[in-house]
C-alpha cells in the first residue's frame, strides 16, 4: 500500500524518508557530522521543521510539507464530519505550511495542486475517508515525480552543456547552495546536472561555495560530491570572482527558489554575485529547476518576496547554531536569497527541456511551459 521511501543507512543522502503514516526527515542542521532522523507526525511538525530549516532546498520543502499533512491524516483517530469538512481541515493545513518560508514557490504550487485535489475528492465522494485517501495518494505521487523530474533535468543539462560547452577540454562547474538528493527527493537539480556531466565521463571538475551564512555548500553540496566521488573543491564564496579570473570555471550551474514569467530568478543570497561575475568573464550561467519552480503569476523578479532569516545566522557560527562570531551590538541584514536578472542567464533547465532565449533578446518562458504541457 503506498509507497516506500525509508531510509536505509547506506543512503546518507536521503533527506525525505516516508511509509504511509509515518515521515522521517533527516536534520541536515547536524549534517554532515551526524546523521539524525526526525520523525514528523503532523502539520505542524512539518511546518516547524521547513521554518527551522531540518529541511530546505525548495523540492523537498514542498514534498515534505506535503507529506507531514498525509502523515497526520493518515493517523487520524476519528473524523467526524462529511467530505466537505474534510477538504476545509486539509485546505486550512495547507495554507498553514505555505506560511513556513514565503521564497520558494514549490510550497505553494504544491498546496495550489493539492487544495484541487482534495476539492474535486469532496465533490465526487460520500465520505471524509475517501477525500483523505485522495489526498494522500497525491501527495506520495509528488515523492515519486521529482526524482524522475530531476534525473530529466540531469540529462537534459548535460546534454546542453556538452553542446554548448563541446570545445571546452577539462570540463569544470561551479554551483551554489545545495541542489542535491538533500534538496529535493532525490538526485538534485543543478547538482543533478554535474552528476549527470560526471556519470557520463565529460565533467573534471566541481567547484562548490560555502554558501555563506548556512553554509549549505561546505556542510551538504560538499558532503554530497564527497560521497559521490566527483572530483571538487569547495571555494569562499568571495573566492568565486578570482577562480573565474583563473579561467578555472567553464559554466556556472545554480537551483532556484522562484522563477519569474520573464526568467528573473530568486535563489540562494549570492547568486546574483556569481552570475555578475560570470558575465564579466564571459562563462555561461544556468539555472536549473523543475516547472514547479516558474511562477508564471509574476512578470518580473521584483515582485517575489525575499525571506529574511534571524541576525543569529550571522552573529554566530554553525548558521546561527553555534558560539557568538560578530561583534556585540552590530545591526544584520540577512535576505536568504537574491534576485538574478533573467539577462544574466544563459538558460534555464527544466525537465522538459532547456529555455533559452533562441536569438532573442528575452525567454519566452509562458510559451515553453504551453508547450511543454501539450506534450
Ligand atoms: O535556504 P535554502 O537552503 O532552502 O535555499 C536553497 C536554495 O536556494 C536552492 O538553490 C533552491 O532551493 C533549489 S534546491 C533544488
Amino acid at each position: 500500500m503506498g509507497i516506500d521511501s525509508t531510509a536505509t543507512s547506506s543512503n546518507a543522502l536521503q533527506s525525505i524518508c516516508y511509509k504511509r503514516g509515518s515521515l522521517q526527515l533527516l536534520d541536515q542542521r547536524k549534517l554532515p557530522l551526524e546523521t539524525v532522523y526526525l520523525d514528523i507526525h503532523s502539520a505542524s511538525g512539518g511546518w516547524f521543521a521547513i521554518r527551522d530549516m531540518v529541511v530546505r532546498g525548495a523540492p523537498a520543502i514542498a514534498i515534505a510539507a506535503a507529506l507531514s499533512l498525509a502523515v497526520e491524516t493518515f493517523n487520524l483517530e476519528a473524523f467526524q464530519g462529511s467530505p466537505a469538512d474534510s477538504a476545509s481541515f486539509l485546505v486550512e493545513k495547507l495554507e498553514y505550511l505555505v506560511s513556513s518560508r514565503p521564497t520558494a514557490v514549490n510550497l505553494s504550487d504544491a498546496a495550489t495542486k493539492l487544495k484541487e485535489v482534495v476539492l474535486k475528492a469532496s465533490s465526487t465522494f460520500s465520505e471524509a475517508k475517501d477525500v483523505f485517501q485522495a489526498y494522500i495518494e497525491a501527495a506520495e505521487i509528488m515523492l515519486e515525480d521529482d526524482v524522475a523530474s530531476n534525473k530529466a533535468i540531469g540529462f537534459y543539462g548535460a546534454s546542453s552543456i556538452q553542446s554548448q560547452l563541446k570545445d571546452v577540454n577539462n570540463l569544470s562547474i561551479l554551483t551554489h547552495c545545495n541542489t542535491g538528493s538533500l534538496a529535493t527527493a532525490g538526485y538534485g537539480t543543478a547538482l543533478g546536472v554535474i552528476r549527470a556531466l560526471h556519470e557520463q565521463g565529460i565533467l573534471e571538475h566541481a567547484y562548490c561555495t560555502e554558501t555563506r551564512p548556512f553554509n549549505q555548500g561546505s556542510r551538504l553540496t560538499a558532503f554530497e560530491l564527497v560521497h559521490e566521488k566527483i572530483p571538487a573543491t569547495l571555494i569562499a564564496d568571495s573566492a568565486a570572482a578570482a577562480l573565474m579570473k583563473a579561467g578555472r570555471v567553464h559554466g556556472v550551474i545554480v537551483g532556484a527558489d522562484r522563477v519569474a514569467a520573464n526568467g528573473d530568478t530568486a535563489n540562494k543570497i549570492g547568486t546574483y554575485s556569481l552570475a555578475l561575475c560570470a558575465k564579466h568573464h564571459n562563462i555561461p550561467f544556468y539555472v536549473a529547476a523543475p516547472l514547479t519552480s516558474i511562477d508564471l503569476s509574476l512578470s518580473s523578479g521584483d515582485d517575489i518576496v525575499i525571506e529574511e532569516r534571524s541576525p543569529k545566522e550571522l552573529l554566530n557560527s554553525r548558521g546561527g547554531l553555534g558560539e557568538q562570531v560578530a561583534a556585540s551590538g552590530i545591526s544584520v541584514w540577512n535576505p536568504a536569497f537574491d534576485v538574478t536578472p533573467a539577462d544574466l542567464i544563459a538558460g534555464i533547465i527544466t525537465e522538459k527541456g532547456v529555455i533559452t532565449k533562441a536569438g532573442k533578446e528575452a525567454f519566452d518562458i509562458k510559451g515553453f511551459a504551453q508547450r511543454a504541457a501539450s506534450v
